[in-house]
Parts: C-alpha cells; sequence; structure tokens
C-alpha cells in the first residue's frame, strides 16, 4: 500500500456508491478513488425512489444510537447542499409534507425525525380535509427531497472533475477486481446478495409512476403505502407497494392501476396528470443495514448495504460511518481491528 497516496475502490454507483465516493473525495487528502459498477444514473434502484427525506421504522442501524445519527448526519449533509447554488443540480429541494390516516395516529408521525427537521405538528382541522372527507390523523412537517435522476448524475461530474475515475464493469467477487486496492467499499444494493453470500438482504419490491404534476408543490401521503411525492420538471413520483421477497422486475398493471386508483382517490386533481412512465425497483432490504469492515480473501472491505427504502436520504450518514471505518483500517494494523 502507497501510504501516502492509497487507491480505493467504491463498488456501486447508485446514491450509497456516488456519496461514498464524494465522501472520500471531501475527507481525504491523495486519494485515488475508483467507482466500479455495470448500472448507473436511471438505471440503478435509486433513480426509482421518490428520495424523500422520512425515514421508516424498518430502517435500522445496529443501535437506536447509531440509526440516529446516521440520520442526523444525513439531514445535515442534504441541507448543506440546499444552503447552496447547486441545490438545484444537484436534484435537493424543500418540500412541505402531509401525512393522512384514516384509522392510525401512529402512523402520522415520526419519532427518528419529529426533533430534527425545522417543523413536525399536527394538522388543524382546516388541514385535515384538504384531501377530502374522512381523514381523522394527520401531521405536517418540513422536509428535503433528493432527486437522483439530478443528484446522480452532479454527483458523478464533481467526483470526476477532483479526479475521480468511473469504470464500468460488473464485479463477480472481491478477488477479480480490476487492480490491487488498498480499500474496498462494498455499496452494491441487492448485488451484494450475491457478492456477499448474504441471506438477510431481501428485495422489497417497489413500483412507482411517474406523472407529470407541474401543479403540485406539495407531498401527501395517505393509507396503506399511497405517496405523491412532487419532483422536479414537474414530474411527481406516485406509489406505491412494498413486497416483500419478489424479484419481479415487470411493471405489473394490476399494482399500477391499485397505485393510480389510491393516489387518485387522495388528490383527485391528478386524474389529469400525464403518467410518464411506470418504473420497477427492488429496494435492499436488510435489518439492521450493514455498515461494518471485513477481511475477504486478502481484501480490506467496508461494507455499506441493505438500506431499504431509504438509500437515498440515509446515504449520507450510513457514508461518514464507512468512510471513518476505512480511515482507521488503513491507519491501523487490520489483522489487530477485524
Ligand atoms: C420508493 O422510494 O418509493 C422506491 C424506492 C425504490 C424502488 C421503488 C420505490
Amino acid at each position: 500500500m502507497d501510504k501516502n497516496n492509497p487507491s480505493i475502490a467504491v463498488l456501486g454507483a447508485g446514491v450509497v456508491g456516488m456519496t461514498v465516493a464524494r465522501i472520500l473525495q471531501d475527507r481525504l487528502r491523495n486519494v485515488n478513488v475508483t467507482v466500479l459498477a455495470d448500472k448507473f444514473q436511471e438505471d440503478t434502484v435509486s433513480a426509482v425512489a421518490a428520495g424523500i427525506f422520512r425515514p421508516g421504522t424498518s430502517f435500522k442501524g445496529a443501535t437506536k444510537e447509531i440509526t440516529k445519527q446516521w440520520i442526523n448526519d444525513s439531514w445535515y449533509y442534504w441541507q448543506h447542499i440546499l444552503n447552496t447554488s447547486e441545490a438545484p443540480q444537484a436534484g435537493v429541494m424543500a418540500l412541505s409534507t402531509y401525512i393522512f390516516s384514516k384509522n392510525n395516529y401512529h402512523v402520522t408521525r415520526n419519532h427518528l425525525i419529529e426533533d430534527l427537521v425545522p417543523s413536525y405538528r399536527p394538522v388543524d382541522a382546516n388541514e385535515l380535509k384538504l384531501c377530502g372527507e374522512g381523514w381523522k390523523h394527520g401531521s405536517y412537517f418540513s422536509t428535503v427531497k433528493i432527486g437522483c435522476e439530478r443528484y446522480l448524475p452532479w454527483a458523478e461530474r464533481i467526483f470526476m472533475e477532483k479526479g475521480g475515475k468511473i469504470v464500468q464493469k460488473k464485479i463477480k467477487n472481491f478477488t477479480s477486481l480490476p487492480q490491487k486496492f488498498d480499500l474496498v467499499f462494498n455499496c452494491t444494493g441487492m448485488g451484494a446478495k450475491y457478492l456477499c453470500n448474504d441471506y438477510d438482504l431481501v428485495p422489497m419490491r417497489g413500483q412507482v409512476i411517474k406523472a407529470r404534476a407541474p401543479w403540485l408543490k406539495t407531498a401527501f401521503y395517505g393509507d396503506y403505502d399511497t405517496y405523491i411525492i412532487p419532483g422536479h420538471d414537474g414530474i411527481a413520483t406516485l406509489g406505491g407497494v412494498r413486497q416483500y421477497d419478489s424479484y419481479n422486475m415487470e411493471v405489473c398493471k394490476h399494482d399500477a392501476a391499485a397505485i393510480f386508483e389510491r393516489c387518485c382517490e387522495l388528490l383527485p386533481s391528478l386524474k389529469k396528470a400525464e403518467i410518464v412512465s411506470h418504473k420497477v425497483g427492488l429496494r435492499p432490504h436488510r435489518v439492521p443495514v450493514r455498515v461494518e469492515p471485513e477481511l475477504i480473501d486478502g481484501v480490506k472491505v467496508v461494507h455499506c448495504y441493505g438500506h431499504g427504502g431509504y438509500g437515498v436520504m440515509c446515504s449520507p450518514g450510513t457514508g461518514l460511518q464507512a468512510v471513518k471505518i476505512g480511515v482507521d483500517l488503513m491507519k491501523s494494523n487490520l489483522k489487530n481491528k477485524l
């Protein structure tokens, strides 16, 4: 290893991989970082996601404290971009959100972000009627949304401007990398199932509709995984489904019909929206999300995968921890650490 000029590989070019690559360049001097992946930008599952900053209860680190740290660190990473002139190119925007339920008060609360976002409050009687009759519970909160259709190209461009290298290659195992690396970050999402034989990693199939609704400026959640999230260029994401252990990458017309019906019931103005596309993605679901080192056939690996539907919002927090682990590994005698 060249101590003054370590070479580091990041496997995966979705939001987790590209964010880890950015953090490495920001935190370390004189590193050569190479991103190796078979899928980029719109072909990644990150590009299917609505990308709203709203963690669900299935998002878990090894401890409650770690989960909270990831969420807090992620929030400030996105806030930092939001407050620069780069925000539009990076796909980061502020977003007001309503969440309503007809039968469950608890789903309208979120203990992971209530003390973090600038506003998280119960709705008043007028707001409860914003989406028609029958809603019994509701909250309003302010948050951010990260559109990966912009963030990924932006992150790739900056990464390459800073000297990073991007290589298109499907990685089958850690010993067949195109060169010797001092450290490897495994950010392969569902790919980690095969790369690491990880039986705890399970697909949580998602399907969404991308619809042109330029009048929409607010996000809405209803019962049963119904969500309407505005995005850039007037394109909203309508969802959704969560299908555990399903590998079906085909668009299901029944899911599409159910999603559109539920979203139009929540917000009737969507009946006028032009449907631009239907997308399917396999969220890499794992409890806990795996952020830890491993020595594999002599290769020093830091895993960072298994974020489920929360990879977009939480990639910075998990990425920061992964990079800290990697820096420690490079500084110390690895054999004593693993
Ligand atoms: C979502 O965030 O809605 C989503 C993420 C990945 C795949 C499908 C949907």
